[in-house]
């Protein structure tokens, strides 16, 4: 962050710590609302440097560019770098801008801590940052918002389009799963005699995967997480947690999926004695974004003369949070073999040039110019 903090300066920005730690670097306007463009610093454990990052870094390079090309804007610019989208060490996903939002529980600070049994709250104080003032961090004055990020899908690579034009998010939610059994010796507790808890999570595993296959496309379903205790080769398990993380883009059939979900995990459970204990996890709403940043990308588009196309976005992002606060879309650059969440993710140079300047055409036209 302190990187971040340095060149938004060189850029020429004035720069913001917000209350959650997230970094916000302003081109003051001649208008005090402001058109917002950035995503997420923070990064997937095992995960590649694109993933968020680079969304910082083309909305900061097109600001920077404005700023030295044209000068002050009619509408304030920021750029915004998210402190912690990914959950990878808090399960606290979308934090910075879910404080934009006003969206975060008042328990969560105290409630939600790391593999070692540190707060959001704690980490926050050790940073110098206020847990009691997050209030602080919501925002009013937001007129537009537009995310850059790469697509982390094959489509674009496959169609040979530039730009993805985002119209709309999948919902994303989560569960969090709990099975306590009775552990034992891997000898002497005879198998009829079990209750098996890492037995039961790969019951459940197997489960879910069934479940999100016998939907089809577009529903997925994914156990990322298992923890098991005591986790010894020649102990039976006496607890498993596990999460699950399913995605679609209507709300009906993640309501749907939420029941079936916990229906497989209750029968499981059952079948086999344990006790479990089923919490909610993410809880994020599948969102259409506004039909103006999406018209003004696409104009942006044909000025610059590069190859779009609309399409959604399959993974959850910053955006549909903050495009609940304010008109929003997003705008993807192509991912080499559509792979994200991975070290090997990657974006060419010449895809990302095309998208900030396909982004700085995008703003000019949203701060620079009165809005149609
Ligand atoms: C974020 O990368 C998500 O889609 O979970
Ligand atoms: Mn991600
Ligand atoms: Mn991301």
């Amino acid at each position: 962050m302190a990187e971040v903090e340095r060149w938004f300066v060189d850029i020429g920005l004035e720069v913001r710590v917000d209350a959650v730690g997230s970094r916000v670097g302003r081109l003051a306007g001649e208008r005090p609302e402001v058109v917002m463009s950035g995503s997420h610093v923070d990064s997937v454990s095992s995960g590649g440097a694109y993933d968020g990052a680079l969304g910082v870094i083309m909305a900061g390079c097109a600001v920077g560019w404005l700023a030295a090309t044209r000068g002050r804007p009619l509408r304030t610019l920021e750029v915004f770098a998210n402190c912690e989208e990914e959950s990878s060490r808090f399960a606290c996903n979308f934090w910075g801008s879910r404080a934009m939002a006003g969206l975060i529980e008042p328990e969560e600070p105290e409630g939600l801590a790391d593999g070692e049994g540190v707060s959001i709250a704690d980490a926050m104080r050790i940073c110098g940052l206020d847990p009691a003032g997050l209030a602080d961090a919501r925002r009013t004055d937001l007129a537009a918002y537009v995310e850059p990020h790469i697509e982390q899908g094959p489509v674009l690579e496959e169609t040979g389009d530039l730009i993805g034009v985002v119209d709309r998010v999948v919902g994303v939610r989560g569960l969090r799963v709990s099975l306590t059994g009775v552990g034992g010796h891997a000898g002497t507790l005879a198998m009829a005699a079990r209750r098996d808890a890492l037995a039961g999570a790969a019951e459940i595993v197997l489960g879910v995967e069934r479940l999100a296959r016998g939907r089809g496309a577009p529903t997925v379903a994914t156990v990322g997480q298992i923890e098991v205790r005591p986790g010894g080769f020649n102990q039976v398990s006496g607890l498993a947690r596990l999460t699950i993380d399913f995605r679609h883009p209507e709300e009906e059939v993640l309501a749907e999926l939420d029941g079936e979900l916990r229906g497989l995990v209750a029968s499981v459970a059952a079948a086999r004695v344990l006790e479990v204990e089923v919490s909610q996890g993410t809880m994020q709403a599948a969102i259409r974004f506004d039909g103006r940043v999406c018209t003004a990308i696409e104009q942006a588009c044909r000025d610059a003369g590069v190859a779009w196309r609309r399409m959604p976005s399959l993974a959850g992002h910053d955006a549909q949070v903050i495009g609940r606060l304010c008109p929003a879309a997003m705008l993807f650059v192509p991912s080499k073999g559509g792979v994200s969440h991975r070290p090997d993710e990657e974006t060419q140079l010449p895809h990302i040039v095309s998208g900030i300047e396909v982004l700085a055409r995008t703003l000019f036209r949203l701060a620079y110019q009165p809005l149609p």
